[in-house]
């Protein structure tokens, strides 16, 4: 079904300079022409389409989404993903109400699948017949797994050794095309860039591509409908700084234009702070942020920690996600690697839920702040609704945990129920 006169609703702009754009001649160029920033698309008025169908997944807020015409949508379906409250964790964190957005059950394990349906959906709309990235890993799996979906050629770069074994092994059973480049996560996508600005028949369809944050941001929609309000809190990891953009636009959109379709949710309220969290060894976000930067940041040039995904010194979007950190009062920390191996098994072990190490660093946070005790923000928080974004499944990198496996939770025994016994005894 053509959506007639969407696009009017919607528009291509400079997140600097405010220059606007054709919204479909996005991929033709990658930033602003005058300032060189990078863009995004804005909602100018909201658009509801007449004819109401069920859609699965995050395609059920199509209306909220620049796509022309329903029959480009490449989904397996991707949204919708489990909203878990966490008592115990709770508990041992002092908070009142604690949440985990559980995106590693997307269906290939991240939340990078909300922003290739839409990213990907658009291509095949552009007439688009090859992808490429750059990845730390899943980005790559999911623009893979869409674009073998979709018919077209994916080419993907990944630091050479520096991405997780399940990762790789997806990009590698969804067909891509891989190469590793001698180099880390910045490296991978300056070649990227420089090819795809070169080559227009090759999208690129990194975070800084606008499409991929208008599938993003549902996460935000989610979170309001299935809490029933808008959180106090959105703790997440930060990389590249693509998903804080997005889940920021997506609560903002929530408040201005509210949620099509949902029944009771409450968009009103205030927007909830969002809380960047990066690690120690890759954190040019939070450094800036301490040091009260609001309008640049110092790339780390040698980035370095085990989460392997959020391994990134010059994050590509860092303005819009120090915009997000300051319109919403949130703030950006970061947390050392011992601390997020030691978070990802304590939700683990406290809730059943397993996720990948740059998603434990939120939760590296929360427990940093509550074994701090008294501070201003963990004061604030005690009290209110905390969500954290858990963006990746832990089974994409097994390795971590299997590196620190002490004998006594691997044991043999010969095959009797005796020696069991004993042992249990
Ligand atoms: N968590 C996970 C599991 C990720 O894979 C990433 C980014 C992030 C958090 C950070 O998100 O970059 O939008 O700030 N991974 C990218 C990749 C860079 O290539 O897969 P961000």
């Amino acid at each position: 079904m053509k959506f007639a006169g969407k696009e009017e609703h919607f528009e291509l702009r400079c997140f600097g300079c405010k220059q606007t754009y054709n919204i479909d001649d996005y991929g033709k160029f990658y930033q602003c022409a005058k300032c060189g920033n990078l863009l995004e698309i804005r909602i100018i008025s909201k658009y509801s389409s007449k004819a109401k169908q069920l859609r699965q997944g995050l395609w059920k807020y199509i209306d909220s989404i620049p796509l022309w015409d329903d029959k480009n949508i490449v989904s397996i379906p991707e949204g919708w993903t489990s909203f878990v409250e966490c008592r115990n964790a709770a508990k041992i964190l002092g908070l009142k109400s604690f949440f985990v957005k559980f995106e590693g059950l997307n269906p290939t394990g991240s939340f990078k699948d909300r922003g290739m349906t839409v990213g990907v959906s658009k291509a095949i709309e552009q007439r688009y017949k090859s992808t490429m990235c750059a990845s730390t890993g899943n980005t790559s799996a999911s623009l893979a797994a869409y674009s073998s979906r979709a018919g077209i050629k994916c080419i993907v770069l990944v630091p050479k050794g520096k991405i997780a074994m399940g990762k790789i092994a997806q990009a590698i059973a969804y067909g891509a095309e891989i190469y590793q480049v001698e180099g880390n996560f910045d490296d991978s996508l300056r070649v990227a860039r420089e090819i795809c600005e070169k080559d227009s028949k090759i999208l690129l369809l990194n975070s800084l591509n606008p499409f991929r944050i208008e599938g993003q941001k549902t996460v935000a929609f989610e979170i309001v409908e299935q809490l029933g309000s808008m959180p106090d809190y959105v703790v997440l990891p930060v990389g590249n700084g693509g998903n804080i953009s997005a889940a920021w636009k997506g609560f903002k959109e929530v408040s201005e234009f509210g949620i099509e379709g949902s029944i009771g949710a409450h968009s009103s309220g205030n927007l909830p702070k969002m809380m960047a969290v990066q690690a120690e060894g890759a954190a040019p976000i939070a450094r800036a942020f301490k040091a009260g930067k609001r309008d640049s940041i110092d790339p780390v040039l040698d980035p370095h920690t085990d989460a392997s995904a959020i391994n990134i010194g010059s994050p590509v979007s860092w303005m819009k996600t120090l915009a997000a950190i300051y319109e919403s009062g949130g703030i950006a920390d970061y947390v050392s690697d011992e601390e997020i191996f030691a978070a990802q098994k304590f939700l683990a072990s406290k809730e059943g839920l397993f996720v990948e190490p740059a998603s434990a660093a939120p939760i590296a946070y929360l427990l940093k702040l509550a074994r701090a005790g008294k501070s201003d923000e963990y004061e604030a928080m005690k009290n209110s609704t905390v969500v954290s974004i858990c963006t990746g499944n832990g089974l994409k990198d097994p390795n971590a945990v299997l590196k620190g496996v002490r004998p006594d939770q691997l044991q043999t025994i010969s095959a009797d129920a005796k020696s069991l016994q004993k042992i249990l005894a």
